[in-house]
């Protein structure tokens, strides 16, 4: 992960870095640098932590110079200390690193045999050196750079400034992402657009093994094998203005309210409003003859990817194989011939997606990337782009991007199941118009937060949780116990409620709250009240979600229950999303977490 920033600009760097930085804190916030040239020597301030706490060291040691790189960082090796923050720098230069090195540990032992030394844990600090290496062989600034990067295994993307050089910055990319922005007199280096979008929407995406020599008069880069090459300068989308929480408490909170209006926005731009067809971008093979779809994804947009095989098995009957894309890019799977292989990805950018993209692509597949960052390197690789038009997801709990990917893949199941024939056109109708309720549906459901919030108190005193769920509400159950896990750090399950007794049931005792996610719909409803039965006479705690009928249908005996809109099944894994995702959130306020910025975490995953 991590997030980099350089900038050659006419006034001082760091309180521009520090603007830049704050943009791309959502790739990671366990310390933060900054480096610029002043008087031809490189200077640096980092601190541990939070970019707040660069900025008031800065404060009281402000850091002159034009020309700087920042870096904001999600510790892989090494504490996430000040020792270990970025930059990392000898006398002679300066590097921010997003990524792996992967042969790190042996050329540290050369560098060292030939006298570096080394005062980090970092597996990026051995660029700074091993650059240093060249440059002290005589090589020029340009010269060391290629050599050093030809050196290097791994994924990176990097930013490199040198003592003695007041216009030059060196960029690279293999693996992980880097823009490059053009402004008047000033140039830029960045993760992504939205990190420089403060100063220029004239962006430049750099290609797989790309290096490029930036000056305040323009950019060069060169490909893999050293060439020159010309990369397009595209206008982003981008905006400059920073995003703010609109008067909620936090980013989740504000983004959990926003899901009425995005999923509206997204169902606007997929659905014919006058024949409530669905409509989709030009396919390069034709959804009627697909035989088989694989979908991959990770966290939450995985679980998106569980509920749409249940969609499209049960509406398309597609077969669907789902994989989580850090299994599925090593696991060498035979794809079948004139396939289709669907990623999910808020961010666009998650480096295991991508990866098993590209793997799908080699494989002859047909890719189609629900993505939410349409400048994002899945969005820019993928054969079909569906976008999700959630807008900014800042929080790191995933929650709008969430609903919003469902709602794509919803149109999609419907549109291949009516093309292939197998659903009618009465029953297209119905589920469109089920999923065009769901804007108004999931404002009720937004009117249950208070009684959620009650129940958050008991919830945040257990040490596990365990969520159930059946059929596509299964992904639901799963989808819940990670959003409480990953801000309240209380641990949790989803189980397929069929499953508990298999295992899981022997978990239960009164102090386990089991949250049950349970609309009626026909046999899967009476299959897990039978299995929720069991659990409550175990003494399980028992929290159940369900509509009128159904909490009408399972009688007494629950802690409490939600009573949710009653609503096509098609369409309730979307609404039962909200409300786990609110649990988690009052949960985490009764634990003093950091709800926006959990521990550990970062929202945009870079390496593997
Ligand atoms: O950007 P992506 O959708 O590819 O991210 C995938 C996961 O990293 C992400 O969903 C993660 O699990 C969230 N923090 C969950 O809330």
């Amino acid at each position: 992960m991590c997030g980099i920033i350089g900038i050659l600009g006419e006034e001082p760097a760091a309180p521009l870095l520090i603007e830049g930085l704050k943009r791309l804190e959502y790739r990671g916030y366990d310390s933060a640098g900054v480096a610029t040239v002043v008087n031809g020597a490189i200077d640096r301030r980092r601190a541990e932590g939070r970019i707040a706490r660069l900025e008031a060291r800065l404060a009281e040691a402000p850091l002159p110079g034009t020309i700087g790189i920042g870096h904001t960082r999600w510790a892989t090796h090494g504490k996430p200390n000040e020792t270990n923050a970025h930059p990392h720098a000898t006398e002679r230069v300066a590097i921010v690193h997003n990524g792996i090195i992967e042969n790190f540990r042996s050329l540290r032992q050369e560098l060292e045999a030939l006298g570096h030394r080394f005062s980090t844990e970092t597996d990026s600090e051995v660029i700074a050196h091993l650059i240093t290496r060249y440059l002290d062989e005589q090589q020029s600034p340009r010269q060391a750079a290629a050599s050093a990067l030809a050196r290097l295994d791994g994924a990176f993307a990097l930013a490199i400034i040198f003592a003695g050089e007041h216009d030059l910055m060196i960029g690279a990319r293999r693996g992980s992402p880097l823009a490059v922005g053009y402004g008047r007199g000033e140039m830029f280096i960045g993760s992504d657009a939205m990190a420089l979008a403060p100063w220029t929407d004239r962006i430049c995406y750099l290609e797989e093994g790309d290096r490029v020599e930036v000056t305040r008069a323009g950019a060069t880069v060169f490909d893999g094998e050293g060439h020159p090459a010309e990369r397009e300068i595209r206008q982003t989308v981008q905006s400059g203005a920073l995003i703010g929480k609109a008067g909620y408490r936090h980013f989740m909170l504000k983004e959990i309210y926003e899901q009425p209006s995005v999923i509206g926005d997204t169902l606007r731009s997929y659905v014919n409003p006058v024949t409530r067809a669905i409509w989709l971008p030009a396919m390069p093979l034709s959804l009627a003859e697909v035989g088989r779809i694989t979908a991959v994804a990770c966290g939450t947009a995985y679980y998106a990817a569980m509920v749409a095989k249940y969609w499209f098995e049960r509406l398309a009957r597609i077969p669907v194989d789902v994989d989580v894309a850090s299994e599925f890019r090593y696991r060498e799977a035979p794809l079948p011939e004139g396939g289709v292989a669907l990623f999910i990805s808020q961010s666009g950018e998650t480096a295991d997606t991508l990866a098993a993209m590209r793997y799908a692509k080699e494989q002859g597949q047909t890719t189609i990337a629900v993505v939410n960052v349409p400048e994002s390197s899945i969005a820019r690789e993928a054969d079909v782009v569906l976008p999700t038009l959630a807008g900014p997801e800042i929080g790191v709990a995933s929650t709008k991007a969430y609903t919003t990917q469902l709602t794509v893949l919803a149109c999609l199941a419907i549109a291949t199941a009516r093309l292939r024939g197998t659903i009618d056109q009465r029953r297209q109708a119905e589920l469109i118009t089920a999923l065009t309720e769901v804007p108004a549906r999931a404002v009720e459901v937004l009117t249950h937060d208070d009684v959620i919030h009650r129940l958050a108190h008991d919830v945040a005193e257990a040490r596990d949780v365990l969520y159930l769920g059946r059929g596509a509400n299964f992904p639901t159950a799963m989808e819940g116990a990670l959003k409480l896990k990953e801000i309240s750090y209380i641990h949790a399950e989803g189980y397929a409620a069929g499953e508990m007794k298999h295992g899981p049931i022997a978990l239960i005792d009164e102090t386990v709250p089991v949250i049950v996610i349970a609309p009626s719909d026909g046999v899967v409803f009476d299959k897990t009240v039978s299995n929720v039965q069991e659990v409550m006479a175990r003494g399980g705690k028992v929290i159940f979600l369900s509509d009128r009928d159904g909490i009408e249908a399972f009688g007494p005996g629950a802690s409490a229950t939600i009573a949710l809109p009653k609503v096509d099944p098609l369409v309730a894994p979307i609404l039962y999303a909200i409300p786990v995702q609110i649990l988690a959130y009052h949960t985490a306020i009764f634990k003093g977490t950091d709800v926006d910025q959990p521990r550990n975490l970062a929202k945009s995953v870079t390496v593997e």
